[in-house]
């Protein structure tokens, strides 16, 4: 399965390895525990769309 960095539609970026999330990256700039995302996306209605990017086959 490998490693990826997937943008969640309106999220943060996930980083996954092998299937399972390991860390969510703040991608909206307003987390309080920032580079941690802590869920204020939702709050502030964070728009942007979803990407994925695969580290190694
Ligand atoms: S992306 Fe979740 S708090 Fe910024």
């Amino acid at each position: 399965m490998g490693k990826v960095i997937k943008s969640v539609k309106n999220g943060p970026n996930l980083v996954v390895v092998d299937g399972q999330t390991k860390i969510a990256l703040c991608r909206c700039g307003q987390s309080s525990k920032k580079p941690m995302c802590d869920g204020t996306h939702h709050k502030v209605n964070f728009q942007a769309e979803e990407h994925e990017i695969k580290l190694d086959d």
